[in-house]
C-alpha cells in the first residue's frame, strides 16, 4: 500500500460527493494502461484504427500543414504508434517531447524513436498536462502539438476549452493536430463501450482494484458492474460502476454505504460534430484550418492554428 496522495484525496472526495464521481485519469495505472491498449485493438472500438488510417492516408497533407523542422509535443503519449506514423511523414522533424502522467511507456518509446530517427531530439517529460504548472523544456524548433485519440472528449466542454487555451500558450504560436471522435449512431457508440469480450468492463473495474491495491480499500469487485450508455442530449458516453447490492466499503478509515443500483460515475466521453468542435476550439483562441474525416464519418482529425499570436 502506498502513502495517501492525490488519488486517495480525489477518490475520498468523489465518494463523499453526491452523485458519486471519480475523474477518468485515475484509470491509468500500469494495469489500466495495459487494458486501455487492449481496448484500442477491439473490433468494436473504432476510434484507434480509424484515426491511424486517417494519419496514414493523409500523411502528405498533414506534413505540408505542419511544415519542416518542427518539434512535436505529444500530450498524453502512450504507445507511440500514432506519432511514429506522423514523424515518418514529416520533413526533418527536429524534436519530439512526449508528455505523460506515467513514465512507464515513455522511456521505451523514446528509445525506439531515437533509433528510428537519428538526430531527432527526444525529450520525454513525465507530468500532468491537464493542470497548470507543467514546465516544458525550451523549444528545440517550431513547436507543434499532437493530441490524438479524442482524449479531449474526456473533459467537460468548459475544461476542454481551458486545456486547449493552455496548449496554445505552451505551443508558443505553433499549430495543434488533434483527433476528435464524432457524434454517430448510439448503437455503434454503445458497442464501442460495451465490448463483447468485457475488456472495457475490466478497465472500468480496475479503478476499484487499484483503490484496493494502492489505498487498502476493500471493494468487492464481484459486487460491482460496468455500465456505459450514450446520452444523446449531452452527446456523451457515460461510464459508471454500479453497486449490485446494498453494501459498505472501507477506505482510509472511512465507511461508505452504497444502495443497490447506486453508481460511481467514472468517465464521460464527449462526441462532437465537426462544427461543434471547431466552435469549441475557437473559444480557446484557435483558428480551425483543415479537417480530415473517414468515409463512414466516425472520426475527425483537426489542424488548428492560433487565431492570433497573443497569449
Ligand atoms: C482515452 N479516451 C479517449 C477513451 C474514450 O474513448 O473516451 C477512454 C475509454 N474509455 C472506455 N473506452 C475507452
Amino acid at each position: 500500500m502506498s502513502e495517501p496522495g492525490p488519488f486517495a484525496d480525489e477518490l475520498l472526495a468523489g465518494l463523499r460527493a453526491r452523485p458519486r464521481a471519480v475523474a477518468p485519469k485515475w484509470f491509468y495505472d500500469e494495469a489500466g494502461s495495459r487494458l486501455f491498449e487492449r481496448i484500442c485493438e477491439l473490433p468494436e472500438y473504432y476510434p484507434t484504427r480509424t484515426e491511424l488510417a486517417l494519419l496514414d492516408r493523409h500523411a502528405p497533407e498533414l506534413a505540408e500543414c505542419i511544415g519542416a523542422d518542427a518539434e512535436i509535443v505529444e500530450f498524453g503519449a502512450g504507445a507511440s504508434r500514432k506519432v511514429r506514423l506522423l514523424l515518418s511523414a514529416l520533413q526533418r522533424p527536429v524534436g519530439f517531447v512526449p508528455v505523460d502522467i506515467s513514465g512507464e511507456h515513455l522511456a521505451e518509446a523514446a528509445e525506439r524513436l531515437r533509433a528510428e530517427h537519428p538526430g531527432l531530439i527526444v525529450r520525454p517529460l513525465v507530468g500532468d498536462y491537464t493542470v497548470e504548472g507543467l514546465q516544458l523544456p525550451p523549444p528545440a524548433g517550431r513547436r507543434v502539438g499532437f493530441y490524438p485519440g479524442s482524449s479531449i472528449g474526456n473533459f467537460e466542454p468548459p475544461w476542454a476549452v481551458r486545456l486547449l487555451e493552455r496548449y496554445r500558450r505552451w505551443l508558443q504560436g505553433g499549430g495543434l493536430l488533434i483527433g476528435v471522435d464524432l457524434v454517430k449512431s448510439p448503437a455503434l457508440l454503445h458497442a464501442a463501450y460495451n465490448d463483447a469480450q468485457g475488456v472495457t468492463a475490466a478497465f472500468n473495474l480496475n479503478l476499484l482494484a487499484r483503490a484496493n491495491r494502492e489505498l487498502g480499500a476493500d471493494f468487492d469487485l464481484a459486487a460491482w458492474e460496468h455500465a456505459a450508455h450514450y446520452q444523446p442530449s449531452l452527446q456523451r458516453i457515460e461510464m459508471h460502476l454500479v453497486s449490485r447490492c446494498a453494501q459498505q466499503v472501507r477506505l482510509g478509515g472511512e465507511r461508505f454505504d452504497f444502495d443497490e443500483g447506486e453508481s460511481i460515475h467514472t468517465e464521460n466521453s464527449y462526441k462532437y460534430s465537426v462544427a461543434g468542435f471547431q466552435a469549441l476550439a475557437r473559444r480557446a483562441g484557435w483558428a480551425p484550418q483543415a479537417v480530415w474525416i473517414d468515409g463512414a464519418r466516425r472520426f475527425s482529425l483537426h489542424w488548428l492554428q492560433p487565431a492570433s499570436t497573443e497569449p
